[in-house]
């Protein structure tokens, strides 16, 4: 699936590319489309092909970021949480609540309606001829087994929404970060591309064989995600009970917030911590797997993020593709140094101005 997403991507890519006259493509919305469609097929088991739906689903993700820098008075000083009331951020969260609850309830309604056509019972397997999504094996989840799983229809929804902010939201602006990083670097762009091509010897579409053995190709992902952390400050937590830390109390259900971007540039642990430099990742066992606290771009512990390998599959296969396909070059014959690389604010950090480039696609020998 996620190959097919790949060959999908390059054929968009050589589409804009050949319809502009300066080859010039809209990265930004291109990575989207690609990271989206994956996701949103392992999630529920199809693309939104309709621009009206792929809509809504932007809007909603823009919404909840946009939520989550407000200041919520009331989250502070709580005898002050009445301003909220007269505010409007209350009215606000509200609608877009509503608004985001109608958009997951049409996804969980449409997998029930199929269910019920089916007239299967769900018992974990394939149904044969199509397989099983993320959706029909939340619904599939048998409450009266050995675990006691209670899923309610609300614990999905916020499920599908998890899929949706990680798997599309959080990678496609890693991706979009990578690429940005590599054209204001051309040395570590060569470098990355003659890996990618070498590996993938003339082949047109590179496989998840082939990222594999790229071991520049995961230093360079691995510098994007600690240099561009896409969530700063990760997800708001709460200490389940009290705990002493350095002589400061912290009481049960204070709400901690950990500076990942800090941590991921800390001076202490990084040589030159503001530097894009992948070869700081060869020959280093510094991992994102939650065990180097240094570096932590999936958090760690039990709530660090449970996708990371889909994440880094689809991260991977994406640039790879990118790289060996074509060759990238800043519009208009600009200087490299000039590209914008202002951030917007939230709870995802995003590039502010879309990457455009121009792609000139590659010539193969066969
Ligand atoms: C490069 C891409 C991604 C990055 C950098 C990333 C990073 C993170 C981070 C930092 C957290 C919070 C961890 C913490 O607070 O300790 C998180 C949570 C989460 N991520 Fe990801 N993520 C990515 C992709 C994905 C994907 C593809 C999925 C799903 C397929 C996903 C699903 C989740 C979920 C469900 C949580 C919440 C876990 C919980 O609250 O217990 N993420 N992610």
């Amino acid at each position: 699936m996620r190959e097919e997403e790949t060959a999908c991507l390059i054929e968009i890519i050589e589409r804009s590319s050949s319809s502009s006259v300066d080859n010039l493509v809209d990265l930004t919305e291109i990575l989207f489309m690609y990271v989206n469609g994956i996701a949103c097929r392992a999630t529920i088991g199809r693309k939104f092909s309709d621009k009206r739906e792929l809509k809504r689903l932007r809007k909603m993700l823009d919404d909840m970021s946009h939520l989550s820098t407000m200041f919520d008075v009331g989250n502070w000083i709580p005898w002050l949480s009445w301003v909220n009331y007269f505010n409007g951020v209350n009215a606000m969260v509200e609608k877009k609540y509503e608004e985001g609850k109608e958009f997951l309830e049409s996804i969980v309604e449409e997998h029930m309606e199929k269910k019920k056509k089916k007239k299967k019972k769900y018992d974990g397997e394939t149904n044969g001829d199509e397989a099983e999504n993320f959706v029909d094996v939340l619904l599939g989840v048998d409450h009266n087994d050995k675990h006691h799983i209670q899923l309610g229809r609300d614990h999905i929804k916020a499920l599908i929404l998890d899929m949706f902010a990680g798997g599309t939201e959080i990678t496609h602006t890693v991706l979009t970060w990578a690429m940005a990083e590599l054209i204001r670097h051309p040395n570590i762009m060569n470098r990355a591309q003659e890996e990618v091509r070498a590996i993938s010897k003339g082949k047109q579409i590179v496989t998840e064989d082939d990222t594999e053995k790229m071991t520049y190709l995961h230093a360079v992902i691995k510098e994007t995600l600690r240099l561009r952390p896409s969530g700063p400050l990760m997800v708001p937590h709460e200490s389940t009970e009290h705990v002493k830390i350095h002589g400061y109390d912290i009481p049960a259900k204070t709400t901690v917030i950990v500076n990942m971007w800090a941590i991921c540039r800390d001076p202490i642990a990084w040589v030159e911590p503001e530097k894009f430099d992948p070869d700081r990742f060869m020959d280093s066992k510094v991992d994102f797997k939650g065990q180097d606290f240094e570096y932590i771009p999936f958090g760690a512990g039990r709530r660090g993020c449970p996708g990371v390998a889909f994440a880094i599959a689809s991260l991977e296969l994406g640039l790879a593709n990118l790289l060996n396909r074509f060759d990238w070059a800043m519009p208009f014959g600009m200087d490299p140094g000039e590209l914008d690389m202002g951030e917007t604010s939230g709870l995802t950090v995003h590039k502010k101005e879309n990457l455009v480039l121009a792609a000139v696609p590659r010539q193969f020998d066969n």
